[in-house]
Parts: C-alpha cells; structure tokens; sequence
C-alpha cells in the first residue's frame, strides 16, 4: 500500500514485535522517519531493519506507563528527528493464559494493565499534542481492540481499558479537530503475533483458535500487517476528513458476536 508519508516524523509505541513492529516498516517504506519506543530492548532489532532497507529510525527504550519517562521520550524524538508528525499509541498488554472473572480479579493485573493501556496512552497523547497543537497539525492513532467495541469474559482490565481507548480517542479529536489535529482509533480483531500464534495457533492451541475463527466471516486471523495498512490509510493525507472515528480491522468478528446465539 502507498501513501505519501515523506519526511513525516512518526513516534510508535511498543514498535519493538508485533502489530507496532510491522506498523514502524510500512510508515518507513511511505517515507517517513520513525521513532521506535518499546519497554524492551528489542526496538533495537526493529530500528537496524528498517536502517538495512534504506530508511531512518532511532531506538527509545522506555515504558509509557511512566509519565517522566514519557515526556523525556518526546522532548528526545523532537531533539533529534523534528517534530512529531504521527503519533501511533500501540504499546499494550493483556492477561496471559491465566485469566479470572471479575469476582477473582486481581489488584495487580487489574492496575498492571491499566497503567500500559490507558495511563500510558494518556501520557504520550498529552505530551505529544500539546506540541501538536501549538504547531496546528498532526495525528493520532490509538490503537484499541475488537475487545473495546464488544464485551468479553474474563478480561475485565483489558476491556475496560480498550473501551476507554475508544471513547478517549473520541473526546481528544473534538478537543484538537480546530488545531488540525486529527484523532482515531484502530480496534485490531484476532492478529497473528507471538503471543496469539502460542494461545490459538499453535497445535496445543488448536482447539481454542477453532472456536475463534468460526466467529470471523473471513475465517483467518489477520495478520500485523493488517493492521499496519489501516494505520498508514489514517496517518495520511487521504484521511484528511476522517477524525473520531473507529476502524474495526477484525475481518467480520464483532459482526459475529451479534450474529451469534
Ligand atoms: N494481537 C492481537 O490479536 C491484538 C488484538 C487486539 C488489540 N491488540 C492491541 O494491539 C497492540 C499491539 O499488540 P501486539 O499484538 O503487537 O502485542 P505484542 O505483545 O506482540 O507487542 C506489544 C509490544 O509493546 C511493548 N510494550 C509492552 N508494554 C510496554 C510499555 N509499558 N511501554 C512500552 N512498550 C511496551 C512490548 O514489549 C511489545 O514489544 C496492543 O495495544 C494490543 O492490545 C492486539
């Protein structure tokens, strides 16, 4: 897919594996310069790839969950590739296989998972737009999960947290639509990274990741790239009417949980 991110200067979150990973190749293969964040030192991997296909990326290792971190981060991307163009909030966690109803809920895996998915996301957006809005341009892209837009069992933080993504991205882009600045959201279905290939796509996983395909109208689960083709169609110009808005990239899974009976 080609969009025309030249010389755009695009921060991404938890860019180190995944969704974020594949979302830092495709804004570098459109042109841009890419500032790569991830909590582990893995972003490292990311910024000598896109350098070995011709592009310009740096590597900041932080956790968005620390706000002082945070604001550091942006002053440092600014310092160093310019101000920032496209904001891309993907760092995100959930429960791993072990996972409770809200009556068994634990306090640390409920504040664990608040502090990356929201706090964290409310501490770049807010670092990054207040420079945004002074300059009058700019973009955000949260992204959310099918789990923000339908309800789900045994995940209470993580719904919680994502459906708040939703509703946050709306109110910051009525907040800067009169700067310029555009904010949207990307609500990812069931994505092939890591941590899904081991849950419902491996042979132990089989069985699980069955049942949750039979609920995708497509019938596959998508892939980070997916997701990254969304993200490059809001970062650019050719969405320039689009604000406060959701893209649900779930190839018809929240369809079938309605559906479904
Ligand atoms: N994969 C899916 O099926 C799926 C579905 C819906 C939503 N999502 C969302 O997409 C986003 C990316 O997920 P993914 O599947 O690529 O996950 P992933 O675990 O493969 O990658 C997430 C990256 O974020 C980094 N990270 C975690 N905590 C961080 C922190 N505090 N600060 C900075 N970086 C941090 C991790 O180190 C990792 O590199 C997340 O927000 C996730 O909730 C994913």
């Amino acid at each position: 897919m080609k969009v025309d991110l030249a010389g755009r200067v695009a921060l991404i979150t938890g860019a180190g594996q995944g969704i974020g990973e594949a979302m830092a190749y495709a804004f570098s293969e459109n042109g841009a310069l890419i500032a790569v964040n991830d909590i582990k030192p893995g972003g490292a991997q990311t910024v000598a790839e896109i350098e070995k296909r011709g592009g310009k990326a740096k590597f900041y290792l932080g956790d968005v969950g620390d706000v002082d971190r945070v604001n550091a981060m942006v002053e440092a991307v600014e310092a160093d590739l310019g101000p920032i163009d496209i904001l891309v909030n993907n760092a995100g966690i959930n429960l791993g296989k072990e996972r409770h109803p809200i009556h068994e809920f634990l306090d640390d895996d409920w504040h664990r998972i608040l502090r990356v998915d929201l706090d964290g996301l409310f501490y770049c957006s807010r670092a990054v737009s207040a420079r945004m809005v002074k300059r009058g341009k700019g973009t955000i892209i949260n992204i959310s999960s099918a789990f923000g837009v339908v309800p789900v069992r045994m995940q209470s933080a993580f719904a919680a947290a994502k459906a708040g993504v939703i509703n946050f991205t709306r109110s910051h882009a009525l907040e800067v639509g009169r700067y310029g600045i555009r904010v949207n959201a990307i609500a990812p279905g069931s994505i092939l990274v890591e941590g899904t290939k081991a849950m419902f796509y491996s042979p132990e996983g089989r069985k699980l990741g069955e049942s949750l395909l039979s609920h995708v109208a497509l019938g596959r689960p998508g892939t980070p790239e997916d997701i990254a083709k969304g993200a490059l169609y809001l970062a650019s110009d050719d969405a320039s009417y689009v604000t406060a808005t959701v893209l649900v990239i779930d190839g018809g899974w929240t369809a079938g949980f309605a559906r479904d009976w």
